[in-house]
């Protein structure tokens, strides 16, 4: 695998790229299949190393599972048929793989453990620990972290208000609601991915901004046939990267286009960029499009964003403050602190590796101020081990005046394992290196 990579400076680039298909929702076909009674099909499972980790579980749980051509069979067992697991179910990088099986293990009559790689094992998880309690769950965290024991035992439904907008909390509660007494219902304050919601056939209730979403146990979870559509959030690098490099071209096709994920193409075409969606359809209960992004006319300029938006671009942060290093004028995001608590601190790793090519960037305690507009300086930097600070810092060494290195590469792996080909092929070859 590849470690340390050197990026070269690019004057075009053009072509088709092949965007991976998303990890979010095929985190949720897979639990969703385990759940049912019966064959399910799931057409494009990702390859990558995040929802490998949810199936690496599920088949711990004795989840029977076979590849056979584009698509993925799982045998549901039912939400009472899952097997008590050997030893400690590994969710590796997988923040979602570890929040969704939570809620699907709190309710479970057996004992078992969730544990994940270190970096993983930072992050906090007394957010979904502590409704799950609330429900009856016996869940011992060790100091507000992974590992995460469950003790087995019943739950009961309740009414929960997140107090952030996570689309991982609120689908923890809405599947451990699945296996509870009585109704559950998550309120959610600003609008999360709703992938749980739609592919449970959930409904929303708007009360003014304040949004209900119940599930009742007693709902039927029927076999299916599930299309993973492809990620929008690792097309994000390369609708970014074609609106940089001065002479681009990129089509991408069948990318997902959920309005909870996609707020960064309002956003980049605000900035200037020509973005154009075509054959908008939808397939498997998620809307997807194909999407042609050429060079800006007159550049991009600079942007705030702020508030209600920010859940919906929450992974698309580290790619949008180069686009904006790449703008006329100072950009300002805020309303973003969740970023602290993601596969890195994205805030101090986001602002290192501009910082390091030349672009003033000011953290904030929620969020970045970046002055754009200055030519990036090939760098060396470091992407912590965070698969999307590696992408976008590769991105902006597109622009940069020499070449930039990368350490840490391989962590792509975890959302987009054909990236550097894929960022090498764009641009005619010659682009991606790494020592022998
Ligand atoms: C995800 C939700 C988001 C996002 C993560 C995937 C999901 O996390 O950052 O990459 O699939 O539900 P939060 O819910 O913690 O914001």
């Amino acid at each position: 695998m590849l470690n340390i990579v050197t990026v070269e400076p690019v004057i075009a680039i053009a072509g088709r790229i092949t965007i991976p298909p998303d990890k979010s929702i095929a985190h949720r076909a897979a639990i969703l299949a385990a759940l049912s009674e019966g064959e399910n099909q799931i057409v494009g499972f990702p390859d990558a190393a995040d929802p490998q980790s949810t199936l690496a579980v599920l088949r711990a749980l004795g989840v029977a599972m076979e590849e056979r051509e584009d698509s993925l069979y799982v045998q549901g067992v039912g939400r009472r048929g899952f097997r008590k697991p050997a030893g400690p179910l590994d969710c590796g990088n997988s923040g979602t793989t570890m929040r969704l099986m939570a809620g699907v293990l709190a309710g479970q009559s057996f004992s078992s453990t969730l544990i994940g790689d270190a970096s993983l094992s930072k992050r906090p998880m007394e957010r979904i620990a502590e409704p799950l309690r609330q429900m009856g769950a016996a869940i011992k965290l060790e100091d507000g972290h992974a590992p995460i024991h469950f003790h087995g035992g019943s739950l009961s439904g309740m009414t929960y208000t997140l107090p952030t907008a996570s689309a991982q909390v609120k689908s923890c509660i809405l599947l451990a609601g699945l296996m509870a007494d009585g109704l559950t219902t998550v309120i959610e304050p600003s609008p999360s991915r709703d992938h749980t919601e739609r592919m449970l056939g959930l409904t929303t209730l708007d009360f003014g901004g304040e949004r209900h979403i119940a599930i009742d146990p007693a709902m039927d979870l029927p076999p299916r046939i599930w299309i993973v559509p492809r990620d929008f959030s690792a097309a994000a690098f390369f609708l970014v990267a074609a609106s940089i490099v001065p002479n681009a071209t990129l089509l991408m096709m069948q990318v997902g286009l959920n309005p909870s994920r996609a707020a960064l193409l309002d956003v980049l075409r605000a900035m200037g960029a020509r973005i154009e969606v075509t054959d908008e359809r939808t397939r498997a209960y998620e809307p997807i499009g194909d999407i042609r992004v050429n060079a800006p006319e007159h550049g991009l300029h600079a942007v705030e964003v702020v508030g209600d938006l920010i859940p919906n671009l929450i992974d698309e942060i580290p790619i949008l403050a180069v686009a904006a290093a790449c703008a006329d004028g100072v950009s300002i995001i805020r309303d973003a602190a969740e970023l602290r608590v993601k596969e890195t601190d994205r805030l101090a790793a986001t602002a290192q590796f501009l910082q390091a090519m030349g672009t003033q960037v000011e953290v904030l305690d929620d969020g970045l101020v970046i002055e754009g507009g200055r030519v990036l300086q090939g760098a060396t930097v470091d992407s912590h081990g965070d698969h999307r600070i590696a992408m976008a810092a590769a991105v902006a060494a597109l622009t940069a005046s020499g070449p930039t290195t990368i350490h840490n590469a391989d962590c792509v792996e975890v959302s987009f394992p054909t990236f550097w080909e894929e960022l090498d092929g764009m641009a005619g070859g010659g682009v991606v290196s790494s020592p022998a």
